[in-house]
């Protein structure tokens, strides 16, 4: 084992390294319009050539040549080694750099992916078989692009990939961590079965982990790593190690939902592109995101999804300090679809007409309220508080002034209502500490969670279930189903309630005995049912309440067709609910 400093304390020192700080540290600067010109240290010239750009963090002498980023000046400048250049950068800044001992163990699981990993491109591509099928002619990739992306195919066998790693020599438990292989009662087998396989690569071009996608809709529609000592999903991004390389050409990123999103935009040449690894964005992701790009540009699939995380990223993005726009494909369900559909030159419209992080905000809050009406407008200006909280005076007014406009209001009383909601939020929060409504189960929730502690096998049908999240509604209900999926990965056939319990807030704890003594159950299965009934339907009303919001917005000229589409899509909707009332006494 040797010592040295943790990666995530470097990263997150990179993060913050100011290239124009560093070097004005060593050489006096002097600003030339976007840029900072300096006589080169490296060789001897009067008239300066040496350029510092603060936007691309990089300096270059047209004089003798020499690039490079900050750490590479102070390598250069000072003679140092690479870790002694970081020791200094961070001594400069008073930023503490956390020590790990290096581990050498966990170059143990990066072999066994890669291994894993050549074993699933080998099954892919040696002999005919559905994943290729899928890949080449449901998805239209080509073999360059499956070739670059190393992906691969798990069979359906129950344990070939366990056969081929025990007999390399791997032993069950890093199988077992790394998510390769599930053990259930003693008995092993592949975790991966008939899907095809996305390595998930780090920038260091290490396979730290895998997405697999169902072929036959058994399971999840994808499968990830869980999280161990090589992959954290909230450090890493899919294709990040191949975005980058294209920085230099755009000065942007693209953020996509999916792998195949970004998968897609590749082929069709749009390279600067990644995705999140099954997970929200983080700030964390948003802290990786500024280094590699000033701009991110986030491209989600148009439904009720992929809004609602479009809203969020630009929270998180603007507090990290990178100017997000957020672009809308209005036709196809999501950025692979809309390439293939129209080609490169037509998605890099949409990128150049993509809107600001805020606009979006604001036009995803004005989707709720009917601005036609007097309630409507002053229902949109409440709920508008929170988008504009987090906006600098000067935005905050030129906002004002844009919605003013919009609504045919003066922007002043704009301003004035977005404080107001403010001051009386934080009245309300000095009150109370949290919403007291969101800290109990709902009656689903207590059904549902019972029935998970009864009989675990329902959890695993009710994450394979679309409704599955429209179940849990509540915050405390949010938290206790992330414990007991933490269970499940421990132990993969038995949810301790007891652990569950411990590891909740005490004073919430007791809830969990109200669950288990308090909820009867008459009939599993009914029951579940009845769960995923409720969620389908609140589900149901909910798309029906924002379906018939839009339509009093639209205009029947103007979108008579969009109108009479969206008046169709209301009627089935309301069947369908029709349909599920049927069965239940609700
Ligand atoms: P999507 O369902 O949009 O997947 O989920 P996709 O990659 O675009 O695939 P297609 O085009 O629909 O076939 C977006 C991302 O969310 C994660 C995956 O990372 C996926 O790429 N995800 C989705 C999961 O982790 N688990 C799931 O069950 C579904
Ligand atoms: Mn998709």
């Amino acid at each position: 084992m040797r010592e040295s400093y943790s990666h995530q304390s470097i990263e997150n020192l990179k993060a913050e390294i100011d290239i124009v700080e560093v070097i004005s540290n060593a050489i006096q600067l002097k600003k030339t319009g976007a840029n900072y010109k300096a006589c080169c240290p490296f060789h001897g010239e009067k008239t300066p050539s040496f350029v510092v750009s603060p936007d691309k963090q990089i300096f270059k002498c047209f004089g003798c040549g020499v690039s490079g980023d900050a750490i590479e000046f102070v390598k250069k400048y000072y003679n140092l080694e690479f870790i002694e250049a970081i020791e200094k950068i961070a001594k400069d800044k008073g930023f503490t750099l956390e020590k790990t001992a290096y581990d050498d163990s966990r170059d143990i699981y990066y072999k066994a992916n890669k291994d894993a990993a050549r074993y699933f491109v080998k099954s892919l591509i040696t002999k005919p078989n559905e994943g290729m099928r899928y890949l080449s002619d449901s998805r239209k990739m080509d073999i360059e692009t499956i070739t670059k992306f190393g992906l691969g195919y798990a069979d359906s066998e129950w344990d070939s990939l366990y056969k081929h790693m025990s007999a390399l020599g791997y032993d069950d438990k890093t199988l077992s961590e790394l998510g390769l292989i599930s053990i259930n009662k003693g008995k092993k087998y592949d975790r991966f079965r008939n899907r095809v396989m996305f390595p998930i690569i780090s920038t260091n071009g290490r396979v730290i982990g895998f997405g697999g996608r169902t072929l036959d809709n058994k399971g999840a529609k994808y499968i990830n790593s869980p999280e161990n000592p090589i992959f954290h999903k909230s450090n890493n991004l899919f294709s990040l190690n191949f975005a980058r390389e294209h920085l230099r050409k755009s000065d942007f990123l693209i953020v996509v939902e999916g792998y195949m999103d970004v998968i897609g935009l590749f082929q069709s040449g749009i390279c600067n592109v990644v995705a999140t690894l099954g997970t929200a964005l983080t700030e964390n992701h948003g802290k990786i995101l500024k280094r590699y790009a000033k701009k991110i540009v986030l491209s989600y699939d148009s439904d009720d999804a992929g809004r609602n995380a479009a809203y969020k990223g630009v929270d998180i993005l603007r507090d990290v300090g990178v100017s997000v726009s957020v672009l809308h494909v209005d036709d196809g369900k999501d950025p692979d679809e809309y390439v293939k559909a129209h080609g490169k030159e037509e998605f890099l419209n949409l990128v150049s007409t993509a809107i600001s992080g805020t606009d979006y905000q604001l036009r995803h809050v004005a989707r709720k309220f009917d601005l036609t009406t007097v309630d409507g407008k002053i229902g949109y200006i409440k709920a508008l508080s929170p988008v504009f909280q987090k906006l600098s005076p000067v935005e905050r007014e030129v906002y004002a002034q844009k919605v003013g406009r919009s609504l045919d209001l003066d922007y002043k009383n704009i301003l004035f209502q977005v404080e107001e909601k403010k001051a009386d939020d934080q009245n309300r929060r000095i009150g109370k500490d949290t919403d007291a409504k969101d800290r109990n189960f709902s009656q689903t929730e207590k059904v549902l969670f019972k029935i998970f502690f009864m009989d675990s096998s329902y959890f695993v049908k009710f994450k394979e279930d679309e409704f599955a999240n429209s179940v849990v509604t509540t915050e405390i209900g949010r938290e206790v189903l992330s414990l007991i999926e933490n269970e499940i990965k421990l132990s993969d056939s038995f949810i301790d309630e007891k652990r569950i319990k411990d590891a909740m807030n005490p004073a919430e704890g007791y809830k969990i005995d109200e669950i288990i003594s308090g909820v009867p159950i008459l009939d599993i299965n009914n029951s579940f049912e009845d769960c995923i009934r409720n969620a389908k339907l609140a589900r149901l009303s909910l798309e029906e309440k924002k379906i018939l919001d839009i339509i009093a917005l639209a205009d029947e000229e103007e979108e008579g067709r969009e109108a009479e589409r969206l008046q169709i899509k209301l009627m089935k909707i309301q069947r369908d609910i029709k349909k599920l009332k049927g069965g239940v006494d609700l």
